[in-house]
Order: C-alpha cells, then sequence, then structure tokens
C-alpha cells in the first residue's frame, strides 16, 4: 500500500490528497529550518530539466532546489537545439532522457503532456505547467506562502483576480484550496476571462461559496488573500483587444487602501507586466516576492520525496 509520505510524481493536483499536500509542505519546512540536514542528499542524483516553453522562477528555482540538495541537473530551455527540431518524437525523447536522469521536471504548452510522460517512463515526472491546465508546482509554493503568512489554510476568503480562462496557476489552487474548506471564494474578471464551469461546479459540488463579478469594486474588503493573474496573452485563440480592460484589471496602492482592508495578502505566481503598480511592492499587502523565493524549499521538498528520500530514512 503507498503510504501518504510516498508520491512518486506530481502531475496534478488532482492528485494529492489533504495529507500528502500537507507532508510536502512539512518537508519544505524543515528543509527551510534544518538545510544542512538536506545538503548531500541528491548526491548522485541527475534531474533532467525540460522547459518547452519559458520560464524563470520554475526553471532556475529547481535548478537552485538540485543544487542546494548536492544533485546535477541536465535539459534545455529551447527546443530548437535538441532533436525534436529534426523530427524525434517526444515519446522517443522521454525514453532516452529518463536513461540519462533520475527524475524529469516538464514544462510544455500541450496540456497532459506530463501525464503522458509518466506513462512513457518509470522516473518520476514533475509537472512545471502544461499549458492552460496546470501548474501544480507553483500551487505548492501558493499553499506553503499562504500558511506561513495567516498561519493556515483553512476557512480563509480568497479572490482571484485577472485572467482566471487561461491562467493555469489559478485552476491547480482552486483545487487545492477547495480541499481546505474556504469561507468564499471570489473570482474577479472581465467575462472573457471568467473561471471555467468545470472549477465552478466542483465548488457546488463541495458546497463551497463562491461569488463571479467583473469588478474589485466592494469585493476586496472581506478577502484574506487577493490572488492576481496576468493576462496569458500566448495562449489567447480568439481576436480580443486587451488595452480597454488594463485599466480596470490593475491592483493599485490606491485601490488597496480603498477597496481592501488592511491586512488584505496580494499573491501573484509572476511574472507581473501591469496587473499590478509598483507603489504595491513596499506595502505589508504584497507577498508576491517571498511567495517566488519560496518555490526554492518546496521544490527542494519534491525533489526529496518523488526520489525516495525523505520520510523513513530521515523520519523514522
Ligand atoms: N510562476 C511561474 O511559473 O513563473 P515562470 O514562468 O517564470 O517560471
Amino acid at each position: 500500500m503507498i503510504s501518504e509520505t510516498q508520491i512518486r510524481s506530481v502531475i496534478s493536483i488532482q492528485d494529492l490528497s489533504v495529507s500528502k499536500i500537507n507532508y510536502i509542505l512539512s518537508i519544505a519546512e524543515d528543509i527551510e529550518k534544518y538545510p544542512t540536514k538536506y545538503k548531500d542528499i541528491l548526491n548522485g542524483k541527475v534531474v533532467a530539466n525540460l522547459f518547452f516553453e519559458p520560464s524563470t522562477r520554475t526553471k532556475l528555482s529547481f535548478e537552485t532546489a538540485v543544487k542546494k540538495l548536492g544533485g546535477n541537473t541536465i535539459g534545455f530551455d529551447d527546443i530548437s537545439n535538441t532533436s525534436l527540431k529534426k523530427g524525434e518524437t517526444f515519446s522517443d525523447s522521454i525514453k532516452i532522457i529518463s536513461d540519462y536522469s533520475d527524475l524529469i521536471v516538464m514544462r510544455t504548452k500541450f496540456e497532459g503532456a506530463p501525464r503522458l510522460a509518466s506513462e512513457i517512463t518509470t522516473k518520476p515526472i514533475i509537472n512545471a505547467g502544461d499549458g492552460t491546465n496546470q501548474h501544480p508546482t507553483q500551487t505548492l509554493l501558493d499553499l506553503y506562502t499562504i500558511k506561513k503568512e495567516k498561519k493556515r489554510l483553512d476557512n480563509l476568503s480568497i479572490g482571484f483576480f485577472g485572467d482566471l480562462k487561461y491562467g493555469r496557476t489559478v485552476h491547480s489552487l482552486v483545487e487545492a484550496i477547495s480541499l481546505y474548506n474556504p469561507k468564499v471564494i471570489k473570482f474577479i474578471a472581465d467575462n472573457h476571462f471568467q473561471i471555467g464551469k468545470d472549477y465552478l461546479d466542483l465548488l457546488e459540488k463541495k458546497n463551497i461559496k463562491y461569488i463571479v463579478s467583473d469588478t474589485y469594486i466592494n469585493n476586496l474588503k472581506d478577502l484574506d488573500i487577493l490572488y492576481v493573474t496576468r493576462t496569458q496573452v500566448e495562449r489567447i485563440v480568439e481576436p480580443i483587444d486587451i488595452e480597454p480592460l488594463k485599466k480596470k484589471y490593475t491592483i493599485t496602492k490606491e485601490i488597496l487602501e480603498k477597496e481592501g482592508n488592511k491586512d488584505i495578502l496580494v499573491m501573484h505566481p509572476l511574472p507581473r507586466v501591469y496587473e499590478i503598480t509598483t507603489d504595491v511592492d513596499s506595502t505589508t499587502h504584497n507577498i508576491y516576492f517571498k511567495q517566488a523565493k519560496n518555490g526554492v524549499p518546496v521544490r527542494q521538498a519534491i525533489l526529496c520525496i518523488c526520489l525516495g528520500l525523505v520520510g523513513e530514512k530521515i523520519y523514522g
């Protein structure tokens, strides 16, 4: 039987129970507290970072995580330098790379590609973002950040703001936070970028209160967290002019002072484009840079767990 402390791959939040998520967060906390205990744990291990799509935070924080644990990385972030360019199949590439490495981290524009990879190889697969679908390691670091800042994950009021249609970080966080009995979830977006019906159905099934609105006005006062996302312009398939929407969907310090509350925390998976003005950076509402920093211990924890290096061995 697989115990709550055994996780092979991280492909979707739907594959993780509350106890598995809590376990990952507890290991991340331990790594932050006792880094030397973990500094050589990946000695001799090779992690393949396959970035078929651009990334700053996810790619570099995984690389940092591996190095802090004493392991090595291989990989690419430009497929034009790989044999995929010559027509090699995805399946053959995964087979070969899994013979060179102990674990594969993968970002791709194709939804379901990490799941497919996990059927091709027995090595652990970590989904570092697949199209508009999921970004589970971002969600784990989001939860870690919320827990650190609010001292709890349950009973929170959380607002999602911006591009809720194409933003994969929103999709995985909605699923994850729904496991922690939220007070209310608000979806604040232009109608074109609103959250999909599947997510509302999920909340209804769980009897979780939600509000769908096209404005932040009168919607921020009761929030613990405002989770802002950029418009995923690279994923928009239909012709739409986003210029007129920019002002209406930008959070400023003035808006937070007028519409928010003193304790509201503003999160953003980053990169930020225009949707949070820089005057918010110096306020106590800003936790988006801390959020990005937390990516390292959380990804360290994911690597240790998926490689079977923590559990009995360290905690036994
Ligand atoms: N949050 C996030 O996934 O950022 P990158 O695209 O820079 O990795």
